[in-house]
């Protein structure tokens, strides 16, 4: 199922060179400014919650929904009251901020877990997606807009597959800002989520783009950082673009809080940040600027503290963990083709089916994927790719990286949002008129095999 996606292969030349300069541009999470919406969110978010307060309130008997595990207000089950007793919570020495170390964190963690039975993941292991934008407003006239859609995306997917989702506006850390803002937050949210195994960062520029792929998260058992990466790149080219920071999963635990804490201190939080930015300009040929950024940070300690760190990081590189957007939106066409023709062939594919089902079509077209000539990840396979990350397209800022005109970053957006809209209307019984276009048409009874 899962296949090489080599850059350094000869039949994927572009690929290395499109990772080469992937990040050139320097990529932006809160780069536009920090302009903190005021008073009129204030008033909006009033509004909100009074108009909340008048609406009609059901109540349900919760008793009548013996399998119900849910812990919301509508099926109040008590699994979410805290004991009297002490919890990490109650420990003021315990901080939420990265700059301050937090040790005992496993034991802590499985304290809380103990209190609260019902938060475990019954062998299944629980994962947070955390992703987030800037404070202010987009400065690219359509960037809130593409903001909310790849925010979208990321909802349909998370909807599809049990994941909560913690989308996150502020800077926690207020020198940590652009790229490295993201690990003040995924610091916090391993805190406020003790029941997730693992958070999953994945950038705003991101999209979902394979709806029913699901982590194989028993492949990283022994792992605590899964990237996207070549091992050779990172260790025989010492490239900075040898692996993708955008888009980690890390493990709740006391090594993360460890490692990103030697992490976060070579970015702007310390003191020697300008000494991190010149010791990667220089290990680094292809890097053209000079402040230290997250990712290559993170080449940097693979390469020089390997054995302190590496044996637990996991450079995925056998499907898309993040695709690099130039080396798939001009495909994605023919894997609608492809999967069309599959889906032609077998009747059960075809059967309608509520959204909550998808989980098992989605493993029965896979079965009949892997029987299928080029059904592989990668720059070669029309196997939908997991994700595709816009890299160098700066959707909020518009300041895209020279190298590509904003129209095909645009387009390549669209092309990319839409497939994965596609997937998700399927079980609505829509579908977009055409890759480019916003506008939908209902689908025939039997899609695909009359259309
Ligand atoms: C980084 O480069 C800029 C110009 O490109 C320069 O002004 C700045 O002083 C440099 N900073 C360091 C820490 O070398
Ligand atoms: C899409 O498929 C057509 C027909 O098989 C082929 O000619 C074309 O090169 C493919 N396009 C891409 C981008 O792979």
């Amino acid at each position: 199922m899962m296949s090489g996606t080599d850059p350094s292969s000869p039949s994927s030349a572009r690929t290395s060179k499109g990772l080469m300069t992937r990040r050139s541009s320097k990529p932006s999470l809160f780069s536009d400014g920090l302009v903190f919406a005021g008073g009129a969110g204030v008033a909006l978010l009033v509004f909100w919650v009074v108009s909340s307060f008048f609406s009609p309130v059901t109540v349900v008997d919760p008793s009548a929904f013996p399998f119900s595990v849910s812990s919301s207000a509508a099926f109040p089950d008590l699994h979410d009251r805290d004991p009297p007793g002490a919890t990490f919570y109650d420990d003021p020495s315990v901080s939420y901020t990265i700059d301050r170390p937090l040790t005992g964190w496993d034991a802590k963690r499985r304290d809380w877990l103990r209190l609260h039975p019902a938060f475990g993941g019954y062998g299944r292991e629980r994962v947070l997606m955390v992703t987030g934008s800037q404070p202010g407003p987009c400065r690219n006239p359509v960037g809130d807009h593409l903001l909310l859609r790849f925010f979208k995306n990321k909802v349909d997917y998370c909807r599809r597959h049990g994941i909560e989702l913690f989308y996150n506006t502020a800077l926690l850390h207020p020198a940590m800002n652009t790229f490295w803002a993201k690990l003040p937050m995924v610091r916090a949210a391993m805190l406020a989520h003790p029941e997730a195994d693992w958070v999953w960062w994945v950038d705003s520029d991101a999209a979902f783009t394979d709806m029913d792929f699901e982590l194989p998260l028993d492949r990283y058992r022994d792992h605590n950082l899964v990237v996207h990466g070549w091992p050779h790149l990172v260790y025989e080219a010492r490239s900075w673009v040898s692996l993708n920071a955008g888009v980690f999963l890390i493990r709740n635990c006391q090594w993360s809080l460890d490692f990103m804490a030697v992490w976060a201190a070579t970015g702007p939080m310390s003191p020697d940040y300008d000494r991190w930015g010149q010791l990667q300009k220089a290990e680094f040929k292809d890097k053209l600027f000079n402040e230290s950024d997250d990712q290559s940070a993170l080449v940097y300690l693979l390469l020089k503290q390997k054995d302190r760190w590496g044996d637990k990081i996991f450079l995925e590189s056998d499907y898309y963990f993040e695709g690099y957007w130039v080396e798939i939106v001009g495909r994605l066409e023919n894997m609608t083709a492809k999967y069309a023709a599959v889906e032609r062939q077998v009747q059960e594919l075809r059967r309608r089916h509520a959204e909550v089902a998808n989980g098992a079509y989605g493993r029965l077209r896979d079965g009949h994927l892997s029987g299928e000539d080029g059904a592989v990840s990668g720059p070669n396979g029309w196997r939908r790719p997991f994700m595709t990350h816009f890299t160098g397209c700066q959707p909020c800022s518009g300041d895209h990286n020279k190298m590509y005109s904003g129209e095909s970053c645009w387009e390549g957006m669209q092309r990319a949002l839409h497939f994965a809209d596609d997937q998700v209307l399927r079980d609505y019984g829509f579908r977009h008129a055409d890759p480019l276009s916003g506008d939908v048409e209902p689908l025939p009874f039997d899609y695909p095999s009359t259309a």
